[in-house]
């Protein structure tokens, strides 16, 4: 199955794209894919750091969240650009209005969504957060899901994490993917 869809996804040229809030699941499930479809794997948080020869907390302490903002929607851009391949984009990515209109009109995008006690069960345990470094991240977390989450529903697959076990997550988003293909298909 997974060899037939690799070529319906070559055949269609379009990359698939995660998007979705911190601590989802989206560098988990985007190195899943690429590994079950032999797909190239990029993760824009990765690529801005190594632009930035540092973390993403230093990245927003030394220059800013703008800055931050603007190096991720080239990074985005020019992976998009790469045609077929697995992007797994930062939970804020979509706030660029360029950025969602590329991902929406010219990807397979995936929003991958999680219970809110999931992603703060995760994201207690990494530093390199820093919208979630204060003192209630819990309010910060559903504030930032109130603006994000009409954005994020115009992906065209979503994906559960944390409901199930991640393989039988990623094997549903793949047939969503198989059968969205095959009924969009272009001769
Ligand atoms: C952010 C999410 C982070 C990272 C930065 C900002 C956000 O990426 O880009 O800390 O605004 O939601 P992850 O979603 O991979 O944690």
């Amino acid at each position: 199955m997974v060899d037939d869809l690799k070529q319906q996804i070559m055949a269609n040229g379009q990359p698939l794209v995660l998007i979705g809030m911190m601590g989802t699941g989206k560098s988990h499930f985007g190195r899943m894919l690429s590994k079950a479809l032999g797909l190239e794997y990029y993760d824009s948080d990765t690529l801005v750091e190594e632009k930035a020869g540092c973390a993403i907390s230093e990245i927003f302490a030394r220059w800013g969240e703008d800055n931050f903002r603007s190096v991720e929607a080239k990074t985005i851009k020019d992976c998009i650009d790469k045609g077929v391949c697995v992007i797994s984009t930062g939970g804020g990515a979509i706030l660029n209005a360029d950025t969602a209109q590329n991902i929406f009109a010219n990807t397979l995008s995936i929003w991958v969504d999680a219970p809110v006690d999931v992603i703060l069960q995760r994201v207690k345990k990494n530093r390199n957060r820093p919208l979630l470094a204060c003192e209630n991240p819990a309010d910060v977390l559903q504030e930032l899901m109130q603006v994000r989450r009409p954005i994020y529903e115009r992906a065209r697959f979503k994906l559960e994490s944390g409901v199930t076990d991640a393989d039988s997550a990623l094997r549903t988003v793949l047939k969503d993917i198989e059968t969205y293909l095959r009924q969009n298909k272009t001769e």
